[in-house]
């Protein structure tokens, strides 16, 4: 019998989901409004402690996030170069040109020493950005503080594309509750998931409920259909919002398993050379969404690539880390603000298999097939 592929990140539902699935079909709440959206709504929020929006996914809400933020035709938006395309299309969506953000090498994410600089000297052209996208990587957060403190010197909105870290913390509070507006995904490789599915928070409430307005074809409140502006079917199903409720019941629990996994993998590498664990900084709780690795290929006697080519070898999921924005066709004439970081930990970065549920046996398994690909 051949065993089952081992993915990267694969869905892991608690006790009470299908439940709430099913109270949705028994009510016939089978549509964009209903009980779980406002149950799943209010329990997010009594987590951010932020009003917010479910929403279809994490791109719609950078998307309307962007558009709350006043991004328009012809502005520049700043925003972090090692990320996952759908942080930066949204910009485009709007006819905006990004302008990409090296990391720094302690939290892998934007650097915010290069971001407060490249922002005085845009101040000194007149030339600031009307927003900045921050991603927080892998399940931790990036550099809020001193992020949000440039940014606010130079009265430039920050949105945080908290994405990749539901249950991250930046100084003892929650990732994506620091920006303006805040965006996560409940996509079906996230920490928790909705199947596909993203929210959109922000201290603002009035901005939350113009994005609600957005997100259900911007229909004016009158008995005819009115419109005076433009919309989207953006709005996440009741039913999937069923899904929602009960993740963000096991969050915690999900967020110990994928350290755990991180753990186990750390430790077993910890006599390798040339396997380097991802940095946790010290400003905050990583959720190692993704077990992350740098490779130092004479080190350790095999290179990234044949480390992924060896596991897939095996039916076993491994991937490399995001491929800048600036390495895309897509974005490669973009103006950038730094050196090569986000590029070397690209070349080097290795993601491994990290779902919550991963059994021991698999994990023993991702082990021993690391340790044998080395050439001695
Ligand atoms: C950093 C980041 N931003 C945005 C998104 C988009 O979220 P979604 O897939 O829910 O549209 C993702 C993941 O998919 C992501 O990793």
């Amino acid at each position: 019998m051949t065993r089952p592929r081992i993915y990267l990140s694969v869905p892991h539902m608690g006790p009470n989901e299908e439940r709430y699935v099913r109270e949705a079909f028994a009510s016939n709440w089978l549509s964009s409004v209903g009980p779980n959206l406002d149950a799943f709504e209010a329990s997010f929020t009594g987590l951010v402690g932020q009003p917010c929006v479910a929403l279809a996914s994490g791109t719609a809400a950078l998307h309307l996030g962007l558009r709350l933020l006043g991004v328009g035709p012809g502005d520049e938006v700043m925003v972090s170069d090692l990320t996952f395309v759908a942080s930066v299309n949204p910009i485009r969506y709007l006819g905006a040109e990004p302008v990409l953000v090296d990391s720094e090498r302690g939290s892998w994410n934007m650097d915010p020493g290069l971001l407060a600089r490249a922002l005085d000297d845009r101040a000194r052209r007149g030339r600031l950005p009307r927003a900045v996208v921050v991603v927080d990587l892998y399940g931790q957060s990036a550099d809020m503080e001193p992020i949000v403190e440039a940014c606010r010197r130079h009265g430039v909105p920050v949105l945080e594309d908290a994405a990749e870290a539901i249950g991250t913390t930046y100084r003892g509070r929650l990732a994506g509750t620091l920006g303006d507006v805040n965006v996560f995904s409940f996509n079906g490789n996230k920490i928790i998931t909705t199947t596909a599915g993203g929210m959109l928070a922000s201290p603002n409430r009035e901005w939350v409920e113009k994005a609600r307005f957005w997100s259900q074809q911007a229909r004016d409140p009158r008995v005819e259909y009115h419109h005076t502006e433009m919309g989207y079917n953006y709005r996440m199903s009741n039913v999937l919002a069923g899904i929602g409720r009960g993740q963000l019941e096991v969050l915690e629990e999900r967020v110990a398993q994928r350290r755990a996994v991180f753990d186990r993998y750390r430790e077993a590498f910890a006599e390798l050379p040339g396997l380097e664990p991802m940095p946790e900084a010290p400003f905050g709780r990583h959720t190692r969404w993704l077990s992350c690795f740098l490779v130092d290929e004479a080190r350790l006697g095999v290179s990234r690539d044949e480390l992924v080519r060896r596991l897939a070898a095996e039916n076993v999921e491994a991937r490399p880390v995001w491929k800048p924005m600036h390495l895309q066709p897509l974005y490669e004439r973009c103006e950038r603000v730094g050196g090569e970081v986000a590029a070397d930990l690209y070349r080097r970065g290795l993601c491994l298999p990290s779902s919550s549920r991963l059994a021991p046996d698999e994990q023993d398994l991702v082990i021993s097939l690391v340790r044998g690909a080395r050439k001695v």
